[in-house]
This record gives C-alpha cells, structure tokens and sequence, in this order.
C-alpha cells in the first residue's frame, strides 16, 4: 500500500480503536470523524477497519448549497487515474439540499472526463459489475473528500468466510473484540456462542499462538466454523457442538458474541453468561458483543465501546471478575 493520504472507513464506534491500531503500525493520523479516520503512511490494512480508500481530491465541505457542490467536486479533482468501469458511492453528515446520487453523479461524470472511465451510476438501483474500480465520496461537514479503493473488494470481506449463520458477525467487529482482550501466546480462549466461528478466527489470526474453542448448540454452526477455518492455512481451532450452560473447564479469556434476541433467541444467554464466572482463570478477562440490558452484573467494566451495527446499538464490553 502506498504511503499516500487515506480514508480508513470504520463501524461507528470503533474509530479510536482503529486510530489506535494504525499507530501501532506506524502510520500517522491526521484527523478522526464518524466512521473514518485519515491516515498517513499507510502500509498494511487495518483489520479493525471495514475499508480503505486512497485520496485523490479535497476540498472544503460546500454545505447545503447544489451550486456549491459542483464547484467542490471541480476544485477537488484536478486530475485522477482510471480507465474502465468504475463506480462511485457517497455520504454526507447534516441536511443537504441534494441526495447521495447527485453527489455520486457529479463525480463520477467528473471521474469520466478526467480518466476517460466508463462511469457507471447507481441511481436506478442496477447493480454495477463486479469488475470494477470503486470510489468513495465523504462530506463530513468539514471537507469533501473523494478516494478510491485500492484493492478489488472491501477490507471488511475475509477470503476466510466462506458460510455465515443467522446473526453472524461483521468481521472488523469480532478484530476489535480480539484486539481488546489482549491475547497472549499459550492462553486458552473460549466463545461459548461461537456461530459460523467469526470471533474466534479473527482472534485466531491476531494470536496464532493462542490455543482456541469454539462452541454452539447449533450443529449447523459448528459445520460452517468447521468450513472457515478450513479456509485459514494452519488454523487448529476445536469447535464443538455444547449448550453454553453447561460448559466446562478454565480459560484465560472468553470472547463472545451472545445472540441478543433480535435474529437468534436469547433466552438462555443470561444463563450461559452466568457460567463464565466459573470457568474464567483468576485474572482472566472476558469481551463480549452485548445489548446494554445483556451487561452481566457483579463484572468490573473496564472498556465499553457503543457501537451502531445493522441498525442496532450493542456494546462491547471489557469484563474482569469483580473484586467484590
Ligand atoms: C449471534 S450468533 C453468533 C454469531 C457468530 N459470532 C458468527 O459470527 O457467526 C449466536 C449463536 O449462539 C448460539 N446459541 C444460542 N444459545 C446457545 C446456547 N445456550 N449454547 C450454545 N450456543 C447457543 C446460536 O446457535 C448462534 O449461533
């Protein structure tokens, strides 16, 4: 990846964590917003993050204003590179007296004089080909920005993922929870609510050398876990079909996503969650993806992130054993 200027685009909620993990690697950030953050320097893709675009136009927001908006997207592209299809997706923050499709359509219009691309819109809702170059518009209030993606899919789609269950989780999600329970060499990591085997996967590629299991009621689910993991080179991960009440045995990190009764019935997750107390090692820690009723008590909170996934506002949570 280019050491240029980029717009890593996130899950709401999760830019701290993603600003974190870019300074981690050595790149600089040059500014933190809803959803994204700009970043200098870039060189390897942020796994937290859900995409990465590289910037070829600024120029400052132009507000409400159609007029303003034509004569932002001019000043901000001078000169951009191309050729074949391509198309353009856009967001903007506040009111706007135009939609996402004129912002797309001027640019891309813009794109297609500048590169001699064909552009291809998605006003009337045709799906574009998959073979294509795709840009990205940003209105933060702030600036216009306009990028293009780098490689030929979204970060957030794993070569991995293969199958998906009901309520499976987004990837970039599951890296966060991995990164935030702090794995080390040797430990063993428990989801007790594994699904098609999301969190432990994404742990599993953070932690090589962590020793993991992954369990659900769901024979179906244990099947999908099996047929991911079999995607990862070396990925030796037990999955087993259990109910998450009566797990056994010692774990130095549970990290879970527990159905949240919106698409997989929650009723035993209390339960389940109950169980953690006995099987987590004194100073063990446990990351879950809860509902903020779902917040087992008699936990020491020590992180909380309010996240805005699929409509919804779950929290992830850093737990240790209370002290009390
Ligand atoms: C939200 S999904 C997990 C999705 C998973 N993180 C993924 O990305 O595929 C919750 C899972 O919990 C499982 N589940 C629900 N109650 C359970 C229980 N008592 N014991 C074990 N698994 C249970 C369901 O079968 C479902 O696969």
């Amino acid at each position: 990846m280019r050491s240029a200027l980029m717009l890593v685009r996130t899950v709401a909620g999760l830019e701290w964590l993603v600003a974190e993990e870019v300074t981690a690697a050595g790149c600089r950030v040059v500014e933190v917003s809803r959803r994204q953050v700009v970043v200098e320097g870039l060189v390897a893709p942020p796994r937290m993050a859900d995409d990465v675009f590289e910037v070829y136009g600024v120029a400052p927001d132009p507000g409400r204003a159609r007029a303003g908006l034509a004569a932002a997207v001019r000043a901000a592209l001078r000169s951009a590179p191309g050729g074949g299809v391509f198309a353009v997706s856009a967001s903007f923050v506040g009111k706007r007296n135009f939609n996402r499709y004129d912002v797309e359509d001027l640019v891309g219009q813009r794109l297609a004089r500048l590169t001699g691309g064909q552009y291809h819109s998605r006003r009337d809702g045709v799906v574009p080909p998959d073979e294509r170059t795709e840009w990205r518009v940003v209105l933060d209030g702030k600036t216009l920005w306009v990028a293009r993606r780098p490689y030929a899919v979204p970060l957030h789609r794993r070569p991995w993922r293969q199958h998906t269950v009901r309520g499976s989780l987004h990837p970039p999600v599951a890296a966060a929870m991995a990164h935030l329970a702090d794995l080390a060499p040797g430990h063993r990591v428990l989801d007790p609510f594994c699904g098609a085997g999301t969190v432990l996967l994404e742990a599993r590629l953070l932690e090589p050398a962590a020793n993991y299991l992954g369990v659900d009621r769901d024979p179906a689910a244990i099947a999908a876990a099996q047929a991911n993991a079999a995607q990862m080179i070396g990925a030796s991960i037990n999955w087993r079909v259990g109910d998450a009440r009566r797990i056994g045995g010692s774990f130095d990190r549970i990290v879970s996503n527990p159905p949240w009764g919106v698409r997989v019935d929650a009723a035993d997750v209390a339960a389940g969650i109950r169980r953690w107390r006995e099987v987590l090692r004194p100073g063990g820690v446990a990351v879950a993806l809860v509902m903020g009723e779902q917040v087992p008590c008699g936990w020491q909170v020590r992180g909380r992130y309010q996240l805005a996934v699929a409509g919804r506002h779950p929290l992830i949570v850093v737990l240790g054993p209370s002290r009390y």
